[in-house]
């Protein structure tokens, strides 16, 4: 087939090139923005005078036909053609004569495929917000149930001191806030308009790119055109931010398969969200938990591998920003996906209270508390730390818990501690007590909940 850019050769493409070089069986997902972009061109070109507005109008209505070909089913993607914006060309041209020629007016593929892009990533970050706030509503409704929910917290994986399960379940919604925030900062920077920058120097041809700016919903238009068409930075940002967004679902998908292990059993995992063994008649296993920890891996991995790709290349656009697409594509797939199917789980998770209640009885997890008891009565902290580490000890000794200490053998080791201890180190007063700016209490659990679910409400708005 006659090449879009066939006029200097001489000879035809090789086959093993033919199949090496095109883009078309990713990008073609690029088809709506492509056509967008290619509408609000010619609207340029006939208003600068640049073309006609009657071509402008056969332009626009071929580009309309072709965007229903697409939809439907009938349009023939040719891979000899490369990529999305020449098979589209092509056939505008086929459709509409050598008018059609003339939409490529003062563009070329280089700031073509960026603007596809902008317009492309500028959407799936308005969707992926939402699927955030889906995920942190889920969170709220799991917290709000589960405010007097005791549970021990670790570090080191190791029993530390009591908490409520909404707060800790809290703890994802502001991390995933940081990371809407960290979308929405993403957002100004592809919220700019590259067309118009040409192959990369410009053009003599009157063009009005502000115009097009307007057109397509862009805030504002790339200032250098060597800029425009060289950068991949606002892929690299969103995959950045995609990066860490997956690390935090990560860390949510693998506390949920410790907590539904019959070691901790904490949750249950609803049915509708849990999988079974092809040989062991008796599991159920957290499969999209799992999954959602797992495919945390080829995020990170799209992110190293746009930038590897863009490291030390010369200015300005080279075919190895070709690659960028993928990645982004699968990002954008992945996390969608994540966040999709976490928010349903999380709501029919049934939380076995009175199992991580005992979690928290053992495990010594009001020591601390012990520790503040006399820190009260004027003992230094670090004295009080060695008493209490003794107490241990000894309860570890005697298969005991703390609060089941005589208060002879709490004053053997210090005289100060009286009755009134074992209402201070109960798991629940030690949950409540926690009231510095921040803590578990349950006081404060309930005002973070009802802050973050005006926040919820605030920003109902997409972007877009
Ligand atoms: N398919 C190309 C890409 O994805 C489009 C731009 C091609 N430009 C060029 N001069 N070969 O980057």
């Amino acid at each position: 087939m006659e090449k879009p850019w066939g006029g200097r050769f001489k000879k035809s493409t090789h086959k093993l090139v033919e199949n090496f070089t095109p883009s078309i069986s990713f990008d073609k997902r690029l088809y709506r923005q492509d056509i967008e972009g290619s509408v609000a061109h010619a609207k340029m070109l006939a208003k600068t005078g640049i073309i006609t507005e009657e071509e402008a109008e056969l332009i626009i209505k071929g580009l309309d036909e072709i965007q229903e070909e697409i939809k439907t089913g009938k349009f023939e993607f040719k891979h000899e053609l490369e990529d999305i914006h020449m098979n589209i060309e092509k056939r505008l041209i086929e459709k509409i004569g050598p008018v059609g020629g003339k939409l490529h007016t003062a563009r070329s593929r280089n700031d073509q495929v960026t603007l596809d892009v902008h317009l492309y990533l500028k959407e799936e970050i308005d969707s992926v917000l939402e699927l955030i706030v889906d995920l942190q509503k889920a969170i709220i409704s799991l917290a709000e149930k589960n405010v007097e929910t005791i549970m021990p917290g670790y570090t080191h994986l190791q029993r530390a001191q009591p908490i409520s399960f909404a707060h800790h379940i809290m703890a994802y919604y502001y991390m995933l806030e940081r990371d809407y925030g960290r979308l929405v900062d993403c957002y100004k920077r592809t919220d700019m308009m590259p067309l118009g920058a040409g192959a990369l120097a410009g053009t003599s041809l009157p063009i009005d790119r502000k115009m097009t700016a307007r057109l397509l919903g862009f805030s504002s238009i790339y200032e250098n055109s060597i800029d425009a068409v060289s950068d991949r930075d606002f892929i690299m940002e969103f995959l950045s931010a995609a990066a860490i967004l997956m690390t935090h679902l990560s860390r949510l998908g693998e506390e949920l398969v410790l907590w539904s292990s019959a070691e901790f059993n904490f949750i249950e995992i609803d049915d509708g969200f849990a999988t079974g063994s092809s040989i062991m008649p008796q599991k159920k296993n957290p499969d999209v938990a799992e999954l959602v920890r797992g495919k945390s891996g080829r995020v990170f991995g799209n992110l190293m591998a746009l930038l590897a790709v863009m490291k030390s290349l010369p200015l300005a656009y080279h075919s190895d920003m070709q690659e960028d697409k993928e990645r982004l594509f699968d990002t954008v797939d992945t996390v969608k996906a994540c966040l999709a199917v976490l928010s349903p789980m999380l709501i029919t998770l049934k939380v076995n209270s009175e199992n991580m209640r005992q979690a928290a009885e053992k495990g010594f997890t009001n020591a601390t508390d012990v520790a503040d008891y006399l820190v009260k009565k004027g003992v230094p902290f670090r004295k009080a730390h060695e008493i209490v580490g003794k107490m241990v000890l000894e309860c570890i000794e005697k298969n005991k818990s703390l609060s089941e200490l005589t208060i002879e053998e709490f004053k053997s080791l210090s005289p100060l501690i009286e009755e009134d201890i074992y209402n201070e180190i109960s798991i629940k007063k030690c949950v409540e007590s926690r009231n510095s700016c921040g803590g578990t209490s349950f006081e404060n659990v309930r005002k973070n909940i009802s802050r973050a679910k005006e926040n919820i409400i605030s920003k109902q708005k997409p972007l877009l």
